[in-house]
């Protein structure tokens, strides 16, 4: 591995330098595990999905659920939310007792209820609001604080590089920038140059986050910017594996695309691990809407989607996936064994996630 593909986060060492994007309703202990699992050694940080600075102060359920984790998730940042300075200190206090390895602030989520009330992207245009919140976190945990960031709050208002100085004044140990304006939301283009900008104008860690979709991208975004480290969000539900095709291209290694048995038995497993870590009714939400993205434009998807958003229970859901599986393995066979020259007859090959 070359000496660029890993950096440090205070004294935590990221290594390899790609990172699981904060996903809120995905990353949590089942899916971050479950992604470390099938990339032995090539991620270098998982990231929680936001947690709720209000929730964990009434001790919510959901909040302190969200909270768990295994210890083959470390290093682990967990992801707050909240606007009120001494209740997120307070928070970070629970999530450091809890494990988290580094504390990091959202400082772009662009759902109305959050921003409204102060937090997420709002954190951008509440600059003196910002500054008292991390001063309060940093002075409330020894783990290292980091903050992630959108480009903006809207076109009039790009101010990534203004705060990425802000938070490295006030100690951030690592800035995190989504390319886009709150504005956008998910929309148009992410904006390369202006995370290149940010990375340009403080001395902390920067890492770039936005439409990385294959292990080539990862490592030309690496290059091009000279980000300390990339964030891979959505492309990790469609390819499971893409963190160590990253690593496989990086040391010239061949890239190893999996089988669709091993794509779906993933899928079974994670939905599995959910099962049995949380309330069956929220298994039941979280698994649906897993299967809904990770089966996206495969085969068989629709009908699988469909029966999956009707079953009524996990247990149900989770005997769909295994006779899809029976299936879609019955029908690799006949594939793999049919005559030779009746190529029209076959059946087509089933794929339960594409990469
Ligand atoms: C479903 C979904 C949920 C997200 N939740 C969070 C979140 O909780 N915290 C956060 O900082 N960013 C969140 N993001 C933004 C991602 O971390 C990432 O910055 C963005 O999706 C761009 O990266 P990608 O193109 O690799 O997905 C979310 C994105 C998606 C698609």
């Amino acid at each position: 591995m070359n000496s660029w593909s890993e950096f440090h986060i205070g004294d935590v060492r990221v290594r390899p330098n790609i990172v699981l994007a904060p996903m809120s309703g995905i990353t949590d202990s089942a899916f971050r595990s479950i992604i470390k699992d099938a990339n032995p050694g090539a991620v270098g940080l998982v990231v929680s999905e936001l947690i709720s600075v209000e929730g964990l102060s009434r001790q919510e359920r959901k909040s302190l659920r969200i909270l768990r984790s295994v210890a083959s998730e470390q290093p682990l940042a967990v992801q707050l939310f909240g606007w009120e300075p001494e209740r997120m200190a307070e928070a970070a206090r629970v999530a450091a007792d809890q494990g988290a390895a580094i504390i990091d602030i959202n400082c772009g989520c662009p759902v109305p209820k959050v921003v409204k009330r102060g937090g997420g992207a709002e954190l951008m245009r509440q600059t003196e609001r910002l500054r008292l919140a991390l001063r309060a976190v940093r002075g409330a945990v020894s783990v290292p604080v980091t903050v992630k960031i959108r480009a903006g709050w809207d076109d009039r208002s790009r101010n990534a590089v203004e705060i990425a100085r802000l938070l490295e004044a006030e100690g951030a140990a690592m800035v995190a920038i989504h390319g886009r304006t709150r504005k956008q939301l998910y929309s148009g283009q992410c904006d390369w140059e202006l995370i290149q900008a940010v990375k340009a104008s403080v001395r902390i860690p920067v890492v770039g986050s936005g439409d990385i979709d294959s292990a080539e991208l990862a490592l030309r975004r690496l290059e091009e910017t000279g980000v300390d480290g990339v964030m891979i969000g959505r492309a990790s539900l469609s390819n499971p594996w893409i963190f160590q095709q990253v690593a496989a291209l990086r040391t010239g290694r061949p890239v190893r695309v999996p089988t669709e048995q091993e794509a779906h038995a993933l899928l079974i497993t994670l939905v599995e691990r959910l099962a049995a870590q949380v309330h069956p009714l929220v298994a039941l939400g979280r698994a649906r809407g897993l299967v809904c993205r990770m089966t996206k434009g495969v085969c068989g998807g629709p009908a699988l989607r469909d029966a999956v958003m009707r079953a009524p229970s996990i247990d149900t859901l989770l005997a769909l996936l295994r006779s899809a599986f029976v299936e879609q393995v019955a029908a690799v066979e006949r594939f793999a064994y049919a005559p030779a020259g009746d190529g029209d007859a076959l059946p087509r090959r089933p794929a339960l996630l594409h990469r």
